[in-house]
């Protein structure tokens, strides 16, 4: 299976993609990750961190679907982390018509609520994931789940803007996404992962509460061990 972790712009999305890696081999799953953001800093970890649970190959091309995706080894849990959607959305696209999961990292905050639902430029993002549905096998979009990232303990942004993301907006004519009830919350230990062993309870806790409810949603694989 092949699970994008996408985002608008900066919002935390290589951070989840590489903690998450961790989470899924600590649970015994195989994973093999793939870096489709020209920063490349998911394939620098990998080299630097000294304990990263995978190889990560990088696939920076919008060619993503004809020439990345039929090597893989589908019963591995791929794992890709694209750029942002605003400045590659050629990749994006790319992603979108092979992937089976999209997580979509986003931060509790009204700048990046509003790149997510109302971009000053470019395409929304819940309307690239609708349309991908056209070059796909299933002719259906893939399941897309928002994962609120730098939560702040005790604040009341992540339950308003979890709210505003399920309800579609305030009016409710906006998109209707399907919102994670696992947070990761806004830690130093978490803040500078990139790079580094996951070593720190903080990098790990919240990641295997997001693959337990994966798992319990379905969209996970049984583990090998
Ligand atoms: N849970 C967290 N708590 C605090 N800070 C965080 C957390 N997650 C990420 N950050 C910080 O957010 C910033 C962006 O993180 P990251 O590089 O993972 O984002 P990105 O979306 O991959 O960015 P890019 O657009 O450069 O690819 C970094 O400064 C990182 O330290
Ligand atoms: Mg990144």
């Amino acid at each position: 299976m092949l699970i994008a972790s996408l985002k608008p712009r900066t919002m935390g999305g290589t951070t989840n993609t590489g903690l998450l890696t961790y989470a899924l081999a600590r649970a015994g799953h195989l994973v093999t990750c793939y870096d489709a953001d020209e920063s490349l800093q998911l394939a620098a970890w990998a080299r630097d961190a000294g304990d990263f649970p995978c190889e990560v190959h990088v696939a920076d091309t919008p060619a993503f679907a004809e020439a990345v995706y039929p090597e893989m080894d589908h019963d591995r849990i791929n794992v890709v982390d694209a750029g942002h959607a605003e400045n590659h959305p050629d990749i994006v696209d790319s992603i979108l018509e092979v992937v089976d999961l999209v997580l979509l990292t986003l931060s509790p905050t009204n700048p990046d609520y509003e790149r997510l639902t109302k971009p000053e430029r470019g395409t929304p993002l819940a309307k690239v994931i609708k349309r991908s549905a056209a070059l796909r096998a299933s002719g259906q979009p893939p399941a897309t789940y928002v994962l609120l990232n730098r939560c702040q303990a005790g604040a009341s942004s992540p339950r308003k803007y979890a709210d505003l993301l399920l309800n579609g907006g305030k009016d409710g004519t906006d998109h209707k996404w399907s919102v994670l009830s696992t947070q990761i919350p806004r830690r130093e230990g978490i803040a500078s992962a990139v790079g580094f062993p996951c070593n720190k309870p903080e990098r790990k806790k919240p990641y295997d509460a997001l693959v337990t409810e994966l798992t319990g949603l379905g969209h996970l694989p049984q583990a090998r061990r």
